[in-house]
């Protein structure tokens, strides 16, 4: 994708990784970037080409309003996300499955609905749902994150085929671990929100479908061929190995 003159809609770029990805996408030559934030004031306007724009991805008046206002988007970043931390048999195990799935599967949903038309009248363009290594494992403190993340990986897959057709170009980005407010508590080594940026500006530069922005989501990627009764310990011997390794 020419990201040259891109006008970009970021869902949750008032910090960590949609932060990064405001900041990689104007480096790269976009003209103009919708910063989407629940509180529109939280987000750093002071490069005069981002756009604060109220969104909260859960909300149908938040998502159709955006779309009204952010008519000529020609690259949606579906970043906005949440880890409850909880798991499928915990106490709160199905209350913090709906919260995941509300945010991370129907929020994607409804902002990709939204949008697609948006960027069919501007000739294409590209659709990045932001996704993770744990789309494809599950580890017991992450159970209910991986599976909306694994729904949404499936959403971006559907998508990818359904608007083939207009010339969109639709990219899942995976990652492992990344220094955000997400992993505060998670005391592992973690990439850099800009060298995880910088993968997704090299992966739509050259139109990847599926960006694996760092060793962890490349290892855990090449593990699921091996056989399924090894996946997990090879995985988890994996993951902690990559992770130890950067
Ligand atoms: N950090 C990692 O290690 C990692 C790894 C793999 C994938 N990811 C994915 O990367 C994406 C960004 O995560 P992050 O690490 O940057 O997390 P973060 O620092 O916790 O930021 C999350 C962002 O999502 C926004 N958000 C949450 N719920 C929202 C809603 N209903 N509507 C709109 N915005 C909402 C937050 O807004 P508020 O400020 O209003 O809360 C915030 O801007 C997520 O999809 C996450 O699953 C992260």
């Amino acid at each position: 994708m020419e990201l040259d003159n891109a006008v970009v809609l970021i869902t949750g770029a008032n910090r960590g990784l949609g932060r990064a990805f405001t900041t990689a996408l104007l480096d790269a030559g976009a003209a103009k970037v919708y910063a989407g934030a629940r509180d529109p004031q939280s987000v750093d306007a002071s490069d005069p080409r981002v756009v604060p724009l109220r969104l909260d991805i859960t909300r149908p008046e938040d998502v159709a309003a955006a779309a009204g206002i952010a008519a000529d988007v020609t690259l949606l970043v579906n970043n906005a996300g949440i880890a409850t931390g909880t798991h499928a048999l915990g106490d709160d195990g199905l209350e913090g499955a709906r919260q995941e799935m509300e945010v991370n599967y129907f929020g994607h949903l409804a902002v990709s609905r939204a949008f697609a038309p948006v960027l069919a009248a501007n000739g294409g363009g590209a659709l990045v749902n932001v996704l993770s290594a744990l789309s494809w494992v599950s580890f017991p403190q992450y159970g209910n994150y991986s599976a909306a993340k694994s729904a949404a990986w499936s959403l971006t897959n559907h998508l990818r085929t359904v608007l083939r057709g207009q010339g969109t170009l639709v990219s899942g980005l995976h990652l492992g671990y990344a220094d955000t407010d997400m992993t505060a508590g998670v005391d592992a080594p973690k990439a850099a929100p800009a060298d995880i940026a910088a993968a997704l500006v090299a992966g739509l530069r050259v139109g990847e479908e599926e960006i694996l922005a760092d060793e962890t989501s490349r290892f855990v990627k090449a593990a699921l061929s091996g056989p399924v009764d090894a996946l997990y310990a090879d995985v988890q011997a994996g993951y902690d190995g990559a992770l130890a390794r950067r």
